[in-house]
């Protein structure tokens, strides 16, 4: 087999990071855009030792599950894998890829529940990061997410996964950007201004945050008119601030954010708590998924604990703790971003909650350091999942129960082997689709830990 060769194969099924998987002569091919059941001939795009890629060139026969999808820039865009796949048989794939990772860590005696769909498929994206750059001659902004597998942005002017005014805020951009003679990132230097927009749209209210990220350390006029310019034109934006980032590097924002005009935040509600949502503090892209999972934790505790003294252990501005604050005796939080933990303040304030105690320190450190016990802690760290040496902490700090909230099925697969040859019990795993059209799926893990 070399690169190009072409073959008909069969879909077997799909791969955690959203391949058809396809065997030529036992010789594994993930193959992009495929779907199980289908018969496609492929092109070979890349041969490594034990496995290869591919492309579909013809579709011969089509999987039962394949649907048109309703974005004309499907095919270009790298946002959206499964927009092809039949939302039913993506909930179907999502959790067979988390029983797969279970599977992979050895753990084979727990059966994955249905995945709680998202209540909405398309507009349910309510934070946008997008890419900037600018044509060499024409000078034209481009602004959109990038092609798969590659750093070529996709020049998006409407994207069906996202609210509307998020299409309108960011063609205004475009034009306003290059009338004012801003310059457009350019990747491979290292050179230009503006090198990404992001907006947070409120699902509550529909207010927006926009945020210009910059190339610079600091705001310059031109920019600064741009962003008045943003603030007047649109009474959706309700407050327009912008981030420092002049490091030659993936990661979209940098440490400062400065505020230009408005707020620097959004307001959100969930289960009738508001929260603030800053420029640079993490919260769920799909506020109403978010919802779902916020909604099951609390009934768990309803339903199991009589005003439980829990920790929120990775809780940013501490959603967790506020949605569950009316069923707890008390809630610790430990968050190491200061801006999330300053929010969290005011969130508690302004929601007239006094059972909260907002520690801002990194998890580990904090856990070995702490000597209460808790009845219930929650994990929800980011996608590198936990610390070994924190994962046993929590264990000797946990009266009951653990719920592990991750959004990387592998890393989460492996934090559940360690805690259970530590002599926790896994009782169950609920996924919930936050991510609809991609391959990513979030979990939350119930687990009884060896003192309860
Ligand atoms: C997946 S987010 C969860 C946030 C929150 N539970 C929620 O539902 O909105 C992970 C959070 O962990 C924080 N974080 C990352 N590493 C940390 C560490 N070592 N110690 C404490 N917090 C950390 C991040 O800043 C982020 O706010």
């Amino acid at each position: 087999m070399k690169l190009n060769d072409e073959f008909s194969v069969n879909i077997e099924k799909i791969s955690n990071l959203g391949y058809g998987i396809a065997r030529i002569d036992g010789f594994v091919i993930f193959v992009a855009g495929a779907c199980t059941g289908d018969t496609v001939k492929i092109k070979i795009s890349k041969i490594n030792k034990n496995y290869g890629f591919a492309t579909v060139v013809d579709i011969i026969n089509s999987s039962p599950y394949r649907i048109k999808p309703f974005c004309s820039l499907h095919n270009v865009c790298g946002a959206c894998q499964f927009q092809f796949i039949d939302y039913d048989y993506q909930l179907k794939v999502k959790r067979q890829i988390v029983q797969d990772a279970l599977y992979q860590a050895g753990i084979c005696d727990i059966e994955i529940q249905p995945v709680i769909p998202s209540p909405q498929i398309k507009e349910f994206r309510h934070k946008i990061q997008y890419p900037v750059s600018q044509t060499r001659v024409s000078k034209r902004f481009l602004a959109g997410y990038y092609k798969t597998s590659s750093h070529e942005i996709v020049n998006i002017k409407h994207c069906p996964i996202q609210p509307a005014i998020c299409d309108e805020i960011i063609e205004f951009i475009r034009q306003k950007a290059q009338l004012a003679g801003i310059s457009g990132y350019n990747e491979e230097n290292h050179s230009g201004e503006l090198r990404h927009i992001i907006i947070r749209i409120s699902s509550f209210n529909g207010q927006c945050l926009v945020v210009p990220v910059v190339n610079s350390e600091k705001v310059s006029d031109k920019l600064k008119n741009l962003c008045f310019e943003i603030y007047k034109k649109f009474d959706e934006v309700c407050g327009v601030c912008v981030n420092f980032n002049t490091q030659k590097t993936n990661v979209i924002t940098g440490k400062t954010t400065q505020c230009i005009c408005g707020n620097d935040f959004v307001e959100e509600k969930i289960l009738n708590k508001v929260f603030k949502i800053g420029a640079d503090t993490f919260f769920q892209v799909n506020p109403k998924s978010a919802e779902n999972i916020f909604s099951y934790v609390k009934n768990y505790i309803q339903n199991n604990f009589d005003k439980p003294y829990i920790l929120d252990a990775y809780a940013g501005i501490t959603a967790f703790g506020t949605v569950l604050s009316d069923v707890c005796e008390k809630v610790v939080s430990v968050e190491e971003n200061p801006k999330s933990c300053r929010l969290a303040k005011d969130i508690i304030n302004a929601n007239n909650i006094n059972n909260i105690e907002i520690n801002n320190r990194d998890a580990s450190e904090f856990f070995k350091r702490e000597k209460r016990k808790f009845d219930l802690i929650i994990l929800d760290p980011p996608r590198k999942g936990c610390e070994r040496k924190g994962l046993d902490e929590v264990i000797r700090l946990c009266k009951n129960k653990i719920i592990y909230v991750s959004c990387n099925p592998s890393t989460l697969a492996r934090d559940l082997k360690y805690l259970r040859e530590k002599g926790c019990k896994i009782e169950s795993v609920q996924p919930f689709d936050m991510f609809c059209h991609t391959y990513h799926i979030e979990n939350a893990a119930i687990i009884s830990c060896p003192l309860s």
